[in-house]
């Protein structure tokens, strides 16, 4: 089975700096500019959806600075990559708590996910000021003042409150870091994902790295709770 949907933590920015006596803004700048590379690779191995972790609702308590550079790279982001994405048919959307953003990132995001709402060779999705579990919260939230039937509630009803219930579950999840954890990311989507951790950090992740994650993919025997098919 291909990999449909393509979820990724993109971390170790800053540990990437670190080991090369530049600032950790510098690792956030090269990890922007890797987004472009990766989308392009995808694109080329068949992938469809890809989702990235770009700023969690817990990142707000980094450094003043830091959060500041993350949002001006944001807002570049979406400009610098607009004509890329009209020419690829590159959809842009965003999950998370967006108006909390700065008008000058959130001005430019609009522009860019409104001039590629009609594209649909590959959907990108930012991941921005996200939280899985404020995503549950504000998806219950939204059901609790919209909701008119009192029948019992099912998990495709659910899934509709959530902030993208048309894109598909990730199939496979990459971390970049090293680190063995989820952070809070697409907890109700991630159910039945695979996982695939590689200590490569994130502005050194290539076309290779992915190609490699592809195919560990591709050798898994996914059971979704029930029974192998190759038994
Ligand atoms: C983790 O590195 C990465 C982030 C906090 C966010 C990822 C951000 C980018 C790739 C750049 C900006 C995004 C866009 C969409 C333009 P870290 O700082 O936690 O690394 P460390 O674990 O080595 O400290």
């Amino acid at each position: 089975m291909p990999v449909e949907h393509l979820a990724i933590i993109m971390d170790g920015n800053g540990r990437w700096a670190t080991e090369r006596g530049l600032s950790r803004s510098d690792g956030h700048r090269a990890g922007a500019k890797q987004i472009a590379r990766v989308v392009e690779a995808a694109r080329e191995f068949g992938v469809k959806y890809m989702t990235v972790y770009a700023f969690s609702t817990e990142n707000w308590k980094r450094p003043q600075d830091e959060v500041r550079v993350l949002m001006e790279l944001i807002g570049e982001f979406s400009t610098r990559m607009l004509p890329d994405m009209m020419k690829n048919n590159v959809r842009l959307r965003t999950i998370g708590r967006t108006s909390d953003l700065p008008l000058l990132a959130r001005t430019a995001l609009l522009k860019a996910i409104d001039m590629t709402a009609k594209n649909d060779g590959f959907t990108l999705t930012i991941a921005l000021s996200y939280g899985g579990r404020a995503e549950m919260i504000d998806a219950m939230n939204k059901m609790l003042s919209e909701r008119k039937s009192d029948a019992p509630l099912t998990e495709d009803e659910f899934r509709n409150y959530l902030y993208a219930p048309d894109l598909p579950d990730p199939d496979l999840l990459i971390r970049t870091g090293g680190e063995m954890r989820i952070s809070n990311f697409l907890l109700w989507q991630l159910s039945y994902s695979e996982l695939y951790v590689t200590p490569v950090f994130w502005p050194d992740f290539d076309r290779e790295d992915l190609k490699a994650a592809l195919e560990s993919f591709s050798s898994r025997d996914r059971r979704f709770g029930g029974l192998s098919d190759k038994k």
